[in-house]
C-alpha cells in the first residue's frame, strides 16, 4: 500500500481546534488561554469518563469561543485544513453550524463568507456542510441556516450541503420536520446525525425527511428492516467509532456493528467526527479499527471507495478520488 488519499465525510469544524490551533487563533484574537498546554488539551478534548453524548457536546464550549469573529472563522477553517492535509488527507467536508457563531454580532451570513473565505487559504481539497442545531428556540435560525445554504449551494468548493448536530436524545428528529421540508423542496442535499443517542426511529425520520446520508446511525440494527432498506438503497452511513465510543452510541465496543454492517452490504464509511475533541485522526480510526475487529485492507478499500461514492461533490472530483485509492492499494 502506497500512501492513502483519506477522505473524511464527518469532521466538525468546533471539534477539530488542537491546542496548536487554539493557541493561534487565541494570540490573533488577544484571548486569554490557559498556559499549560496539558490543561488545554484536557479542556479541548474529552474525558474517559464521557457519560454520553450530551456530556460530550459540553467541550465545544471553549472552541466555539475562539471563533466568534470574522478572523477567527477564517482562520481556523485554514488551519483545520492544514492540520487535516498533514494528517494525510485528500478530501474533506467540513461542517460547522453558522448559528454557533454569532455570540458577538456576526450574522450567520457573515460567519458563512468567513469560513468560505479560508476555504480559499489552503489547496486540501475541501467542502462545507453547514449544521442546523437540535436546541430549543432556534427554529428561526435553522430556517436561516437553510436559506442561506439554498443561496451558497455549489457541487463543489463552497457549501455542498446541510446537516443537523447536537443533542439527539433531548432533541428529537421528528421536531425538525419544518427545516428539512425546505431544503428538500430547495434540493439541497443533507446529511443528519441519527442513531447516535437515539433509537432506530430517529434514523427513519432522518430517511423520510429525504437525507441521502446519516451521520453515525449506530443504532438503525435495533429495525432489522430499516437496516434493509439503507442496504437496498445504497445509503451511506458516516461512522466515527472513537466518537462513538467515547459518546457510549453502544454501551460494549464488542458489540459495535460496523463489521456486521459491511458483511451485510451497508454503505459504510469511516470518519474522525471531532478529531481534536475525540483525540484522534482518520489513520487512528481506521488503526483502531485493524486492532479491535480485524477490519482488512481489501475492507478498507471498500468503505474508502464507499465514502468517495457518498461525497457530496461532483463526478469528476469523484472520479479523481476513486483513481487515487485504486492506486494506493
Ligand atoms: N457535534 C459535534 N459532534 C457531534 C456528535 N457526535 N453528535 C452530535 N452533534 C455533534
Ligand atoms: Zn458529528
Amino acid at each position: 500500500m502506497t500512501n492513502i488519499p483519506y477522505i473524511d465525510l464527518h469532521c466538525h469544524l468546533d471539534g477539530s481546534i488542537t491546542v496548536d490551533i487554539a493557541r493561534k487563533l487565541a494570540a490573533l484574537q488577544n484571548i486569554e488561554l490557559p498556559a499549560s498546554d496539558a490543561e488545554l488539551e484536557s479542556r479541548l478534548s474529552v474525558p474517559e469518563s464521557c457519560e454520553d453524548l450530551n456530556e460530550f457536546l459540553e467541550c465545544f464550549a471553549l472552541p466555539c469561543s475562539l471563533m466568534q469573529t470574522k478572523e477567527g472563522i477564517t482562520e481556523s477553517v485554514h488551519l483545520v485544513q492544514e492540520y487535516m492535509k498533514s494528517q494525510g488527507l485528500a478530501y474533506l467536508e467540513l461542517r460547522f453550524a453558522p448559528q454557533k457563531h454569532c455570540d458577538n454580532g456576526l450574522s450567520q451570513r457573515d460567519a458563512i463568507e468567513a469560513a468560505l473565505a479560508g476555504l480559499k487559504m489552503s489547496d486540501l481539497h475541501t467542502n462545507l456542510i453547514l449544521c442546523l442545531m437540535r436546541d430549543r428556540g432556534n427554529e428561526k435560525e435553522n430556517l436561516e441556516t437553510v436559506e442561506l445554504a439554498r443561496e451558497y449551494l455549489v457541487k463543489d468548493g463552497g457549501v455542498v450541503a446541510v446537516d443537523l448536530a447536537g443533542a439527539e436524545a433531548l432533541f428529537h428528529t421528528d421536531q425538525f420536520a419544518e427545516p428539512f421540508k425546505k431544503a428538500r423542496e430547495y434540493g439541497i442535499p443533507f446529511t443528519i446525525h441519527a442513531g447516535e443517542a437515539d433509537g432506530a426511529k430517529s434514523v427513519k425520520d432522518a430517511l423520510d425527511y429525504g437525507a441521502s446520508r446519516i451521520g453515525h446511525g449506530v443504532r438503525t440494527a435495533e429495525d432489522l428492516a430499516l437496516l434493509e432498506y439503507l442496504i437496498k438503497n445504497q445509503i451511506p452511513l458516516e461512522m466515527c467509532p472513537n466518537s462513538n465510543r467515547q459518546t457510549k452510541a453502544v454501551d460494549d465496543m464488542s458489540k459495535y456493528p460496523i463489521r456486521d454492517y459491511l458483511a451485510k452490504g451497508v454503505k459504510v464509511t469511516v470518519n474522525t467526527d471531532d478529531p481534536a475533541i475525540c483525540r484522534t485522526t482518520i489513520a487512528k480510526e481506521f488503526e483502531y479499527l485493524e486492532k479491535k475487529f480485524g477490519i482488512t485492507a481489501g475492507e478498507k478499500k471498500i468503505m474508502m471507495l464507499n465514502a468517495v461514492d457518498a461525497a457530496f461533490t461532483d463526478d469528476s472530483t469523484k472520479a479523481a478520488l476513486r483513481a487515487e485509492v485504486e492506486s494506493a492499494f
